[in-house]
């Protein structure tokens, strides 16, 4: 029995590779470097949607309908009342995703990627009184996200940045969420299904959830010249420094440089960002020696939610929507997955090694 199931391998994908010796990331026979800042969103739902959901539609074809099921879904948003206003975005989002029929083609895959792209901005713009933007079916998967979020046009550099922070993340391996999107999978419950569980599975802390307490850190550290005792004070108190280490990874995640890439294009013009990526380098020097030294036999380098973290600030989501922006960007991966499983797999039912009592025997 391997506790975590690290290292076992529970499946077989044509759909990405994560070398975690190399810090190598492939999608589907596509290095992540070729991919950012060359593909866009819609290229990637292409690429992973390819052979698995009928026919491939051809990539305007697939914005187009992209852009309907935007529009199809916003009817949705006003299910958001009071009680789903006091929940984190992430749970919104969830809660509505709930309301969408099951399936297994690409009319139900599109509607998923569409909820999630549609229900984060309105539920953000709601908690602040405001009213929702509905979506706009011309515009690229990411600007409307974008036009969503902040009512008015976004830039060329904003469009670019959101288009690489969406195909940087779109798909990885055998993470707990895709791992959580292919056992449901498995028995065949639909994709609707899925992604619910997916999602469940990325709001923790310790997959999805760590962009926002990154920002929280850098916040507390305030100054580069802080960053020494702030960290070591940290891991004296047995945290955990956000934003650092990979079950997979031994080197530096790759992700972590391709949203490093995109953040400096689009804070080029910008100092308040700029300062913001000094610290932010500051800090991951520090944490690096420190770990280096506090956890000698365990390789901890920088994971994809350190940048990611400063990426989705500098593009003005707030930071309790990192999550949600995450799950945004995954969901063509979990879709992808579950359909890999459903066509391809086994019902997955490992087995426990009982480890409790026994039934006292009769005398
Ligand atoms: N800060 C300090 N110490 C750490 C960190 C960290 N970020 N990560 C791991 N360690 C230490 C652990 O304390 C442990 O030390 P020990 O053996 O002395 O007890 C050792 O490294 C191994 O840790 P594990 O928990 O066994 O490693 P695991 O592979 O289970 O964890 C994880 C991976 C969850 C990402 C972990 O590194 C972590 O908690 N990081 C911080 C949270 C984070 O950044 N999450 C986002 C991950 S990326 C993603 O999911 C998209």
């Amino acid at each position: 029995m391997k506790n975590g199931l690290e290292d076992v391998v529970a499946a077989e994908t044509q759909l990405s590779h994560v070398n975690g010796e190399a810090g190598e990331l492939i999608i589907r026979g596509v290095s992540l470097d070729h991919l950012v800042g060359h593909a866009r969103y819609e290229d990637v739902v292409a690429l992973l949607f390819g052979g698995l959901l009928g026919p491939a539609p051809d990539r305007a074809e697939l914005a187009k309908r992209l852009g309907q099921k935007r529009v199809e879904v916003f009817a949705h948003v006003p299910a958001i009342d009071d009680a789903l206003l006091e929940l984190p975005p992430v749970d919104i989002m969830r809660a509505l995703i709930a309301r969408l029929p099951d399936g297994d083609d690409l009319d139900t895959a599109l509607r998923l990627l569409a909820a999630a792209a549609v229900f984060l901005p309105a539920a953000l713009r709601l908690k602040k009184g405001e009213t929702p933007v509905a979506p706009t079916p011309a515009l690229s998967h990411s600007a409307d996200i974008l036009a969503m979020l902040g009512a008015s046009v976004p830039s060329k550099e904003e469009v670019a940045a959101l288009d690489a922070y969406l195909v940087t993340i779109s798909d990885h391996g055998l993470n707990a969420s895709t791992f959580a999107s292919r056992v449901v999978a498995s028995t065949k419950a639909g994709l609707t299904s899925s992604v619910l569980a997916a999602i469940s599975a990325l709001k923790g802390p310790l997959h999805g959830g760590a962009p926002g307490p990154v920002l929280d850190m850098l916040d507390a550290i305030g100054m580069p010249e802080n960053a020494q005792v702030w960290l070591s004070e940290a891991l004296d108190h047995g945290e955990r420094l956000m934003g650092f280490g990979h079950r997979v990874y031994r080197v530096r995640d790759p992700r972590a440089d391709a949203l490093k890439g995109a953040l400096k294009q689009l804070s080029a013009a910008d100092p308040a960002n700029r300062d913001r990526i000094q610290l932010a380098e500051a800090v991951e020097q520090s944490a690096l020696a420190i770990l280096k030294v506090r956890k000698p036999d365990r390789p901890l380098d920088v994971n994809v939610e350190f940048y990611t973290a400063l990426l989705l600030d500098a593009l003005k989501f707030p930071r309790e929507a990192f999550t949600g922006v995450f799950a945004i960007g995954r969901t063509v991966g979990w879709i992808a997955h579950a359909r890999e499983q459903a066509l391809e797999g086994r019902l997955i039912r490992p087995r426990s090694l009982y480890v409790g009592p026994m039934p006292q025997k009769a005398a």
